[in-house]
């Protein structure tokens, strides 16, 4: 067939996302089924968001409204920002869409980190751009020194996931204002903080809140600790300038009534929030005990999720597949180009027992196949 795409395109590969549960429970016959793999909320969704959704249903034969005033509003008075400066899309990720689609170029320049988060690689190699993956520092970190050096006059976007996935680390205030003295005006720096409400509480992490640069977009989501994923809703910060221009890229009725309402009904339950941020301390503190004392190095995180060097594509895949077998999906890295790590997502107590359990269960056999690293 005669070729009807670009090259840049013809390269790019599908996005893999964590496996669905009702893909491994037909797979495998199975009936208990514990997801650590795309780092969802384990406590499910607040009861307010559940009640707007459900109430809004009667609703569904009409158009969203397009400006999104009410959940606009609720951000604006949390933020204390101006309607004018927000803009929400089909979650983080359908903002980013819109950034690339306004701002990014064939043969632009894109200055991020090496095995970062790979929706923004996709999208920002799907319009031709030039990535520049700079290499992280041995404690996993991105390299701001080094970052800030590959900027040269030809870059259009420098992308920062703060925190980072598959790291889960994190850049400081003084990092990051490092970076943004050696970043000219005409540059986009893109601050993708999903997981900001996880990391919030460190004393040295940048909240781009009390920030006001005129190049800076500030991307957040309701997929993470509002447990509203699947409803698709993530919402930009930034200047008028920027959020003017992507409002003329945007589709018009993004996000749906539904996500709309949701996430509305979301941001008014705070102890939802509070409690979600509760299990995952106590989690967080578990996995990291139980993967040290089996022999792993867990990378410290300020997120919902541990990654963990296995050493080998080998043994991730192992891992992933065995613990397959016990009805616990994790996340192996090839496709972030880390094969030999490994992420696991923090869930609830019941699942995060399925998972020690089937560890337990797996590992006598992995220690005997590849060997104790204790
Ligand atoms: C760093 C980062 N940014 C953005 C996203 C996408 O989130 P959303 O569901 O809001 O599109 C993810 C999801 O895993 C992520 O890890």
């Amino acid at each position: 067939m005669k070729k009807l795409v670009p090259e840049y395109i013809e390269k790019l590969e599908v996005y893999q996302a964590g496996k669905p549960i009702e893909e491994l429970a037909r797979e495998k016959s199975l009936t208990k089924i514990s997801k650590l793999a795309s780092n969802e909320n384990p406590l499910g969704p607040s009861p307010f968001a559940i009640r707007e959704m459900t109430n809004a249903l009667w609703d569904v034969h009409r158009y969203p409204d397009m400006f999104a005033h009410q959940l606009k509003n609720s951000l604006a008075e949390l933020y204390q920002l101006k309607p004018q400066n927000i803009i929400l899309g089909n979650g983080s990720e359908g903002i980013m869409g819109y950034i690339v689609r306004a701002f990014l170029q064939p043969n632009e320049e894109v200055v991020t980190s090496e095995s970062t988060f790979i929706g923004f690689l996709i999208l920002a190699k799907s319009v031709g751009a030039k990535l520049i993956q700079v290499p992280r520092q041995a404690d996993y970190k991105y390299d701001v020194k080094a970052m800030a050096k590959e900027i040269t006059p030809n870059t259009k976007i420098v992308y920062i996931a703060n925190p980072d996935n598959p790291t889960g680390t994190y850049i400081t205030r003084e990092e990051f204002d490092f970076l943004m003295k050696h970043v000219p005006s005409h540059t986009i720096v893109i601050l993708d903080e999903a997981y900001f409400e996880f990391a919030q509480g460190q004393e040295d992490y940048p909240d781009s809140m009390t920030y006001r640069y005129d190049n800076v977009i500030t991307l957040r989501t309701f997929s993470k600790a509002y447990g509203l994923s699947g409803i698709r809703c993530g919402y930009g910060f930034g200047h008028d300038y920027l959020i003017g221009n992507l409002h003329k890229v945007k589709l018009p009725f993004e996000p749906s009534l539904i996500a709309q309402k949701g996430a509305y009904g979301a941001l008014k339950d705070h102890p939802h929030l509070i409690r979600t941020l509760a299990n995952n301390r106590v989690q967080y503190h578990a996995l990291m005990d139980f993967l040290s004392k089996v022999g792993f190095n867990p990378i410290p995180s300020v997120t919902n999720f541990i990654t963990f060097k296995t050493g080998s594509k080998e043994k991730s895949q192992y891992l992933y597949e065995e613990l397959l077998n016990f009805g616990v999906i994790i996340r192996p890295l090839a496709a972030n180009l880390m094969p030999d790590h490994i992420r696991i997502s923090l869930g609830n107590k019941e699942e995060m027992d399925h998972f020690y359990e089937a560890m337990n269960s797996v590992l006598p056999l992995y220690y005997k196949k590849f060997g104790d690293h204790k």
